[in-house]
């Protein structure tokens, strides 16, 4: 084999390992559909420590686009998926900002005039600004976007001059390997973290017992005697779907309601986004030790619903969002674990129902009151938990007998093939050459030609 044709044929192996590359890690296509699986940054752990920072700038599609579903869990270094019961997912909010462009690196403490949250559409006013984020649940929830919906992000118009579109995690873990009291560990009870000042070093309330100004970022819950460190890395692993922007598209908005808003009797959004539930009275049946809260928010745009799901901690049962005739606009329950393996762990929340109305079936009008109502069981007393419920909302009515081919086979795409069929058409060129070579050479015929 001459060094010419040897050289052709490592270039071609090069390029069609990069081909590979590409279509398994990275962008997939079906109807336009692109498919991306991203890692976020090293989370390091030790057997109860918790980490709960924020990643600027992460890994996101570029460009004008609708987001079509955002999936995620957390692996090891491997790649293997971490159950809930060794690494437990608080947890996770995408969250968009404007950055300054003179601005080299985004910061916590940055000017925030140079680093500008780029908000949901409601309600509450601080907190909670997130499009995309679940926690426990995450595995068995789904998130895809009908069509003809999607999350519009990346429209250039929306940016202020002088600023770029990034996004950032806030992800919460804790490790709960090896704990004196797992649930309790998940729970952020004060007294497993021995901690009495909160991350900016006030002082607890003294009637505070559990929650997140307990498990802040390098706080360490109790561990059983004689635990070895058991340092080690994981990752939030996550795959976004989306189709290139269009106008067939009809934009959906985020909106999150908080069981804590205190709109009804202070009519400002000043949600508390955790709360506690107390222990039912002893002689009570049990099946009656349930917790219900309700919060009443008025909603400032009209629209069709076309995804609901609840957020709930550990003790959940369930929650529904109502509107003012008393009508369901979506009821999401709450799936428990009943084994030990990732996606399935006993006593978890892994996943929350889902609602997709037939479009058009259900609307919110323009201010009407919404009530939100969760449910948690009391049978234990449970603190620091949630009650948040997440709806999409297309404002257009559009019409909806849109072709079946709505997303146009995209630029991307025609790239990919075209790379992939030139390192095909040069793989085969090179095979051929390389057997005429070996034949002349006196060699034999392989068994297979
Ligand atoms: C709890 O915190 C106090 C003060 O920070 C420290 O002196 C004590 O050793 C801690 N106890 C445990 C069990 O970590
Ligand atoms: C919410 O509004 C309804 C209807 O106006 C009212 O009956 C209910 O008491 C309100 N709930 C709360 C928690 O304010
Ligand atoms: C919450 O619990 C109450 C009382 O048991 C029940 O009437 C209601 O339907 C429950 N709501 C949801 C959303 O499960
Ligand atoms: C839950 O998630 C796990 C892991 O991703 C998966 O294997 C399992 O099929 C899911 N179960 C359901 C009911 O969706």
């Amino acid at each position: 084999m001459s060094p010419t044709h040897s050289l052709v044929l490592l270039l071609a192996i090069a390029l069609l390992s990069i081909c590979a590359q590409t279509s398994q890690a990275s962008v997939t296509l079906e109807n336009g559909v692109k498919s991306k699986v991203f890692l976020s940054p090293k989370i390091t752990q030790h057997p109860g420590s918790v980490s709960n920072k924020y990643y600027y700038d992460i890994d996101f599609p570029k460009g004008h686009i609708a987001i079509k579903s955002f999936n995620a869990e957390v692996v090891n270094e491997e790649g293997k998926p971490i159950p809930l019961q060794e690494t437990y997912l608080h947890h996770w909010v995408a969250i968009r900002y404007y950055q300054r462009k003179t601005i080299k690196e985004a910061k916590h403490n940055n000017n925030p005039s140079d680093l500008v949250i780029a908000s949901n559409a409601g309600v509450c006013n601080s907190g909670l600004s997130q499009f995309f984020g679940l926690g426990s649940e995450t595995r068995n929830t789904s998130t895809h976007v009908p069509d003809p919906y999607g999350i519009e992000v990346g429209n250039p118009h929306e940016v202020p001059i002088g600023y770029e579109e990034k996004w950032m995690f806030n992800i919460h873990a804790i490790d709960t390997r090896g704990t004196v009291d797992v649930m309790g560990c998940t729970q952020c009870r004060c007294n497993l973290y021995n901690v009495t000042k909160d991350e900016n070093s006030q002082p607890l309330k003294p009637n505070y017992v559990g929650g997140l100004f307990c498990c802040y970022d390098g706080t360490q819950c109790k561990v059983k005697n004689g635990i070895k460190s058991g340092k080690r890395n994981v990752y939030m692993k996550y795959t976004i779907k989306w189709v290139d922007w269009s106008d067939s598209i009809i934009p959906v908005k985020v909106y999150i309601f908080d069981v804590t808003d205190p709109w009804q009797s202070t009519r400002s959004h000043d949600c508390l986004i955790e709360f506690d539930v107390k222990q039912c009275a002893t002689g009570v049946a049990s099946n009656d030790c349930t917790n219900t809260k309700r919060s009443n928010t008025s909603v400032p745009i009209g629209g069709d619903v076309v995804y609901g799901v609840a957020h709930l901690h550990s003790g959940g049962i369930g929650s529904a969002l109502y509107g003012e005739d008393g009508r369901v606009i979506c009821s999401s329950q709450a799936i428990y674990g009943e084994g030990n393996e990732a996606g399935n762990e006993a006593g978890y929340i892994v996943g929350m129902t889902t609602c997709y109305p037939k479009p058009g079936s259900i609307k919110i009008n323009k201010d009407e009151v919404l009530t939100l109502e969760s449910n948690y069981s009391s049978q234990k007393s449970h603190t620091g938990v949630m009650g948040l419920f997440y709806i999409l909302v297309a404002e257009s009515s559009k019409t909806l007998d849109y072709p079946d081919q709505i997303y146009q086979e995209s630029k991307v795409s025609i790239i990919f093939w075209g790379i992939s069929l030139l390192g095909l058409v040069m793989f085969t060129f090179v095979v051929v050459a390389y057997r005429r070579q070996w034949q002349s050479e006196g060699g034999y015929d392989s068994i297979a030609t």
